[in-house]
């Protein structure tokens, strides 16, 4: 299915890819299917924006999910790995530069003394699990609906990301074993936390401090302190899983900026800087029960990549307290412009630095639920109409909009108003339709779709009306 792009090529390749990936993928939310299209297949990208093969550019809001904080192709990373290349890719023995990065990360996670790396998020999560499972001599788990901590057998049921775009309640596959020892409560509930606490005595209750992977659905007001102290009376490890949140919305990620620290943190994306790495980290006490020192079995052939250190490394040189003062201005001003296009209709614009969730919802999303029951139509229409107009959205309610820095050059665009003021007006719109069709009042309808014909207007090529900026001024700051 397409809708106003010239996707030719991209239709193409996806033919061929559906007879060799399943889904023509090798992740489920790449595939699109959620809005109601399929894949479009990427050249390159540079500084903010993606090309896809058919020469369409678009300001991408993915970032490949995360890692790319900085953009695509930013020159000092690129040069990083260009020199690590050089000296070799993998030698499966330590280097330095892994110790500096591990410096790195103690030195902006005071949580974290020590730490161990992987190649991706799940890894990190699935060897923080033994490991508290091995600290605690206790098996079963605490998660939050709507969480998703990387595709860890026992992690799977309500899980949020592409099985929450998918709409699969939990995967075919997990053994009964695996999914029992999983307690799953509702986000931002105490008293469903303080309840399973009273039943179970836990070996980690497992948190995203800031969800993102439901839509973004930030922590209520002191539920991060609550879950530190359920687990301390419970006896259980607190895990963040800061895989998004880390080095993203704030320097020492989520636990930083909402002053809680957890017993053990994983992390993964930026980490890496657009290459494979994830880590997990605690106190010295919990890191050194892993082999060697301990007995507590992980390992990885291509963990502490060096080409992935370089990369992260990079990555994080360029992360100082302006880049975030920064990060967190833009993305503001984004959700401030969004707000202002929107008006009166009932959308929820969530933010926290670097991230945001346009959920087509009439109340604030507190929850999963909440999450589920959002427009997803008018969401997926929504997503359309912004590729059809340059901009690369998450293709699924149930994810947020990663930005990076607009680090390469200034013509990278914000015409995110557009298609946000024909989505979100097009309901007015149709509420327009249906009224003068029920009654005839061709007034009223014209007066509640004036902005939406504006914009459309202003559009066209021969446009004489208000100048183009008048318009679009106060989302363009
Ligand atoms: C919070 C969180 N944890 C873990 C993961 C898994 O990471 P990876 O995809 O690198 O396995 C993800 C992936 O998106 C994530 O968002």
């Amino acid at each position: 299915m397409s809708t106003g792009l010239d996707d030719t090529r991209s239709t193409a390749i996806y033919r061929r890819a559906v007879s060799l990936l399943p889904g023509g993928v090798n992740s489920p939310v790449r595939a699109m299917r959620a809005i109601g299209r399929d894949p479009l297949f990427i050249a390159r990208g540079e500084g903010a924006e993606i090309v896809d093969v058919d020469g369409n550019s678009f300001v991408d809001f993915v970032c490949s999910w995360g890692p790319l904080i900085l953009g695509h192709a930013h020159p000092q990373v690129v040069e990083a790995i260009c020199e690590q290349a050089k000296l070799g890719s993998t030698f499966g023995a330590p280097t330095e530069a892994e110790v500096d990065l591990a410096e790195e990360v103690t030195r902006r996670f005071p949580s974290i003394e020590m730490m161990r790396m992987t190649s991706s998020g799940t890894e990190a999560s699935m060897s923080a699990i033994r490991l508290a499972r091995a600290a605690t001599g206790r098996e079963k788990l605490l998660k939050f609906a709507g969480a998703y901590h990387g595709h860890v057998d026992g992690l799977l049921a309500e899980a949020g990301s592409g099985l929450a775009t998918a709409g699969i309640p939990s995967s075919p596959g997990v053994t009964d074993a695996a999914a029992a020892a999983t307690v799953i409560v509702p986000w931002n509930d105490p008293e469903a936390v303080a309840a399973a606490c009273a039943l179970h005595e836990f070996a980690a209750i497992l948190v995203e401090p800031i969800p993102a992977n439901m839509g973004l659905v930030p922590p209520q007001s002191s539920f991060l302190e609550s879950l530190r102290e359920f687990a301390d009376v419970n006896g259980a490890l607190l895990v963040f899983d800061e895989v998004i949140s880390g080095f993203r919305v704030s320097a020492g990620g989520a636990q930083e900026l909402y002053g809680v620290q957890p017993d053990l943190t994983i992390l993964g994306k930026i980490l890496g800087g657009g290459l494979p790495a994830a880590a997990f980290g605690g106190s010295r006490a919990l890191m050194e029960q892993l082999a060697p020192v301990g007995s507590v079995y992980q390992a990885g052939t291509l963990s502490g990549n060096p080409l992935a250190v370089a990369a992260g490394r990079a990555t994080l040189a360029l992360l100082d307290d302006e880049a975030y003062l920064r990060l967190a201005a833009t993305t503001e001003n984004l959700a401030a412009a969004l707000r202002e296009a929107a008006g009166s209709c009932p959308v929820q614009i969530v933010t926290e630095p670097g991230l945001m969730t346009v959920f087509f919802a009439e109340q604030p999303v507190r929850d999963y639920e909440a999450a589920k029951a959002a427009d997803g139509e008018a969401h997926a229409a929504w997503c359309r109409a912004l590729l059809a107009r340059g901009v690369y959205p998450p293709p699924s309610q149930f994810e947020a909009w990663l930005r990076g820095h607009r680090l390469s050059r200034p013509r990278v665009r914000e015409p995110l108003l557009i298609p946000t003021v024909i989505a979100i007006r097009w309901k007015l719109f149709a509420k327009g339709i249906a009224f003068i069709t029920r009654r005839g009042f061709w007034s009223v309808a014209l007066t509640r779709t004036l902005p939406f014909w504006l914009a459309i207007g202003s559009t066209l090529p021969g446009w004489k009306g208000w100048p183009r900026s008048a318009i679009w001024k106060p989302f363009l700051s």
